[in-house]
């Protein structure tokens, strides 16, 4: 017998202990150890345990019947809809708070549940953070996530979501955006295609039109020398680069082979366009 977790207030026998582990194993959880005490820590109750590991083995994410995820070491909330945040992204991160400096704006550009804004407004000293999305539920999550740390979030489509008031002000712009050609979808593993939203996958045909839309408007918000991060794939990443060189960055690659991360990072001169460099790069 042996209570696990803050949470737990039952005793959970050996008997059904080994039962649930075997459950979970039966549906294919190859951690099912680690999986019966994170869930048993995490529950109330016996009954809600039952109910949870009767979603675990129908194949809901752990993250779903958790209710939230670790990332950057924070536990971040996540709901069933809403894009669970991959330890690949804690590159992103790292990378975006080697170059944020305290009071700057940072924007978490396709938000989701505000997973990249929230580890760098706890890992910094001070920043000023906005996010966005086109979800209302993620909108709704990454409220929950950021609003505690100081955060605003809004819904729209990428930069059409924001006040007009951070136009040019902006210092950061922190992005994983979906970057999945619409044919690689179908190849992602189950968790991901039959629960995580498509549109949060979907890049389009090559997967990079949300780089391409970003990549374009990001320059009118930010502010002289400041810097866009785009999380992509190396297969992809040379074609973000081109991307963000046809827009006018500055632009470097930056990978991470342990985690296979990969990020684009541009940087907003502090020349002024001329007016026929504009015309060429449209
Ligand atoms: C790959 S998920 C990443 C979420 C989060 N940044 C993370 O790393 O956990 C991409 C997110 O982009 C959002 N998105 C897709 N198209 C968008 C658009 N046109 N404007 C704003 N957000 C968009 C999706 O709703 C989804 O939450």
């Amino acid at each position: 017998m042996r209570g696990i977790g803050q949470k737990t207030n039952f005793f959970l026998d050996n008997k059904t202990e080994k039962s649930i582990i075997n459950k979970l194993r039966d549906a294919g959880c190859v951690f099912a150890e680690e999986e019966t005490q994170l869930l048993a820590s995490e529950t109330g109750s016996i009954e809600e345990l039952m109910n949870r590991v009767e979603k675990r083995v129908s194949g809901l994410p752990l993250e779903y019947v958790l209710g939230f995820t670790k990332f950057c070491g924070l536990r971040i909330e996540v709901e069933q809809g809403v894009f669970i945040p991959r330890r690949r992204t804690e590159f992103l991160v790292q990378q975006a708070k080697a170059l944020t400096r305290p009071n700057d704006v940072v924007l978490d550009l396709c938000c989701g549940s505000g997973a990249v804004g929230a580890a760098l407004a706890a890992g910094l000293t001070k920043i000023f953070l906005h996010a966005s999305d086109i979800d209302p539920a993620a909108v709704r999550c990454a409220s929950r996530n950021l609003t505690k740390l100081g955060g605003h979030v809004y819904q729209g489509d990428l930069y059409e979501a924001l006040p007009d008031s951070l136009r040019g002000r902006v210092n950061i712009i922190v992005a994983n955006a979906p970057y999945v050609p619409t044919d690689a979808v179908q190849l992602l593993p189950r968790e991901a295609r039959l629960y995580e939203p498509k549109a949060a996958l979907d890049g389009g045909k090559d997967g990079l039109d949300l780089h391409r839309s970003a990549a374009k408007a990001g320059l009118d918000w930010l502010v002289p020398g400041g810097h866009l991060l785009i999380e992509t794939s190396e297969m992809q990443g040379a074609k973000t680069l081109e991307i963000f060189v046809k827009a006018g960055w500055i632009t470097k690659i930056v990978r991470d082979e342990e985690w296979d991360a990969t990020v684009v990072i541009g940087t907003k001169s502090v020349e002024p366009l001329e007016p026929w460099g504009r015309f060429l790069r449209q």
